[in-house]
């Protein structure tokens, strides 16, 4: 059915080795369970090589998939399957994209490096909230004495 529909979906989540070698996976788990999504399946496992290239099959051609694939299997994973509406778009937009600004920086949801308007009326309002005239589009450095 088209998109914004309510029927729940199902979408693949995993949790790499560093997020399980970081001990990320209940703080990670949290979240999920926090956004609204069922974690109706699980499993910790140890990609092979046969297994990672399988799964990445569609980047296999590019220049980082030798790496990726030393990484995929450098240790245990958790493959998760979320389920709720939207499933799939929501999953990637709560992880952000491949390299993240907040995955570069960020610490923690509080802790979290950066801001960004979610919605146009807040983007004027924000905007408006430091700046007073941003029509003419001229680029304008200022700095406050603080
Ligand atoms: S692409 O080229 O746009 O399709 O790539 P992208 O969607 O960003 O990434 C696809 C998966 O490959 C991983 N990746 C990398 N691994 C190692 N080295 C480099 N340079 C690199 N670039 C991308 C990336 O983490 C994606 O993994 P998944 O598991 O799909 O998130």
């Amino acid at each position: 059915s088209s998109s914004g529909s309510k029927e729940k979906e199902k979408t693949l989540a995993m949790i790499k080795p560093d997020g399980l070698l970081g001990n990320y996976t209940e703080r990670i788990k949290d979240v999920i369970v926090d956004y609204g999504f069922s974690i109706l399946r699980e499993i910790t496992t140890q990609l092979d090589q046969d297994s990672a290239s399988r799964f990445y099959a569609e980047h296999s051609s590019k220049r980082f998939f030798p790496s990726l694939i030393k990484y995929m299997t450098s240790g245990p994973v958790l493959v998760m399957v979320l389920e709720k509406e939207n499933a799939i778009a929501d999953w990637r937009t709560l992880i952000g994209p491949t390299d993240a600004i907040r995955a570069m920086c960020g610490q923690d949801l509080e802790k979290n490096c950066v801001h960004g308007s979610d919605s146009r009326l807040s983007a004027q309002r924000e905007i408006s909230f430091f700046f007073e005239d941003v029509s003419s589009g001229e680029r304008i450095t200022t700095h406050d004495e603080l």
